[in-house]
């Protein structure tokens, strides 16, 4: 018996619920109900019939009954009629074994829609379809999983299904939808195998490093039907407005245009720079995220923060930009120097610290596990980014630990890598917050331990007075006020402004 659970596709007509359904039930080889059809099929009228003859509140039974049905069963793909899960119970019915998935679409997209199609006596209620809209919106806002529609083709946002179906995490982003993060071991190859299932049938533009090309770049790409690789030179120098440019003109002389899809593959760097050039190619280019570094993993490629260094400063230039998904493929860390690890791994602590203190558990921090790691890793990102999206709030304690570890990197003129000098910066957070009284002697030896098993450092030897005088450029130190994030517990942060100088020279 099939025990996978349903896979439910919901939303309002006109948004394509029954042509994804089709891809995604091939794709999975599993039985398709489209239950419009469904209903009709048993009552032996059409739907516009069962409308005529017994009304709209009968159509509704049969409909209640076949969703109660429908629900108690496995391994269906099920594409809803449009109303079936307004109704609190029907949707509460189908989520207990399914996986229930919202389309969405503008009203101008789903006017154009109903506008074109001739079959529309076939459905009763489209001639009022605004009310119906409008009625129905806070609904179908219930449903967690949300997909929006507009301007993507059925075989992408069947690729999204696909990647829940295959237990991706899930991101909502601001606008009222959402993306899919996939993780496992040997998703590249499974690209290469079917890119239909990853939604790059159409012109792909990977971009990547002279580092990664030669890795998994000129693979995957050989493995699309119409793809490009840009490549770009390797690391954070690199990272500036002259690269980006770059990325424009190549992308102008391959022809890409607003359907082309841009794939970045490689670390934070990458994954930053490439995802800048989407944002701004023709007012934005759909950007697909494959990390190949764990910090951009667990950190960088979810979130939406794309940007670029100038010469005064990092991270200067930039946008909020959402992937339409990010692919990790844990498989890529077979080829990842050792010191990439350990930083990323700095950035794993954090996140344990801050939200997820199984994190700290050192039996995880094994490649074999990489996969269960980078997803209880990003999961604590996606709670963050979810809430607070645009930085006003809970998203500061991402940077546990950076505003000190910026300072240590500006200091040593970048002599010391980013996951060191954060794992150094964590450790003095953890420091402070014992000096405020928010933690114990005993977590702070914890956290010190951890962050030596990996091999990390925990301090450097630096002039406490100089070191101060760094941190306190940090562009998060608003108006000269410090601005530093603590632990109160583990697995729980804050943020203390207006330190006096002296608590925290005592700690550097
Ligand atoms: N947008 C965000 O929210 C966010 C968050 C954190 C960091 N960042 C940015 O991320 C950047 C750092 O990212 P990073 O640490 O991934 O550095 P990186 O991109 O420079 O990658 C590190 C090195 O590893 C190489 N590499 C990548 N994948 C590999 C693989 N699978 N095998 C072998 N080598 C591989 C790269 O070519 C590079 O030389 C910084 O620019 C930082 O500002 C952004
Ligand atoms: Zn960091």
């Amino acid at each position: 018996m099939n025990t996978a659970k349903n896979i439910v596709i919901t939303g309002f007509m006109g948004t394509g619920k029954s042509t994804v359904a089709e891809i995604v039930a091939r794709k999975l080889n599993r039985p398709l109900v489209d239950m419009d059809r469904e209903i009709e099929t048993r009552a032996g009228f059409s739907i516009p019939q069962i409308f005529r003859r017994e009304g709209e509140a009968a159509f509704r039974d049969l409909e209640r009954q076949l969703t109660h049905e429908l629900a108690l069963r496995h391994g269906l793909v099920i594409a809803t009629g449009g109303g079936a899960l307004v109704d609190a119970n029907s949707r509460e019915m189908m989520s207990q074994h399914g996986i229930v998935i919202c389309l969405k679409a503008s009203k101008a997209d789903i006017r154009a829609r109903i506008g074109l199609q001739s079959e529309n006596q076939n459905r009763p209620l489209a001639a009022d379809w605004e009310a119906h809209f409008d009625a129905r919106r806070g609904a179908y806002a219930q449903i967690h999983h949300q997909i929006m529609t507009s301007g993507r083709t059925p075989a992408d946002i069947a690729a999204d299904i696909l990647a829940l179906a295959n237990d991706a995490l899930y991101v909502r982003t601001p606008d009222g939808g959402g993306y899919p993060i996939h993780i496992g071991g040997g998703l590249l190859r499974r690209i290469a195998a079917d890119p239909e299932a990853a939604g790059l049938t159409g012109h792909v533009a990977v971009v990547t490093n002279e580092t990664v090309a030669p890795l998994y770049g000129e693979t995957l790409a050989a493995g699309l039907p119409k793809a490009n690789l840009i490549v770009v030179r390797d690391g954070e120098a690199h990272k500036n407005l002259d690269t980006v440019r770059e990325i424009y003109d190549e992308l102008l002389s391959l022809g890409a245009d607003r359907r082309t899809t841009l794939l970045a593959l490689g670390g934070g760097v990458i994954g930053d720079m490439a995802g800048y050039a989407a944002a701004t190619y023709m007012r934005g280019i759909p950007l697909v995220q494959v990390p190949t570094t764990l910090l951009s993993m667990v950190d960088s490629s979810v979130g939406g923060k794309v940007g670029v260094d100038l010469p005064q400063g990092k991270n200067l230039i930039g946008a909020f930009k959402q992937p339409r998904r990010v692919i990790i493929d844990t498989e890529v860390l077979a080829s990842l120097p050792e010191l990439q690890w350990r930083c990323g791994m700095a950035e794993v602590i954090k996140h344990g610290l801050i939200a997820r203190p199984a994190l700290l558990e050192p039996d995880l921090w094994q490649p074999e596990e990489a996969a269960y790691l980078a997803r209880q890793a990003v999961q604590v990102k996606i709670d963050i980014v979810e809430v607070d999206p645009y930085e006003n709030g809970v998203r500061a304690h991402l940077n546990l630990g950076h505003t000190f570890g910026h300072a240590i990197e500006k200091a040593t003129n970048y002599a010391v890598p980013h996951g060191e000098a954060v794992a150094i910066g964590t450790m003095k957070a953890a420091l402070l917050s014992r000096n405020l009284g928010f933690i114990d002697d005993h977590l702070v030896g914890q956290i010190q331990k951890t962050l030596w098993q990996i091999g990390l450092p925990t301090d450097i030897a630096l002039d406490p007075f100089r070191w101060y005088a760094a941190m306190s450029t940090d562009k998060k130190w608003q108006s000269g006020t410090s601005r530093l994030v603590v632990l109160k517990g583990l697995g729980e942060a804050a943020v203390v402004e207006g330190l006096p100088r002296d608590d925290i020279i005592a700690v550097l």
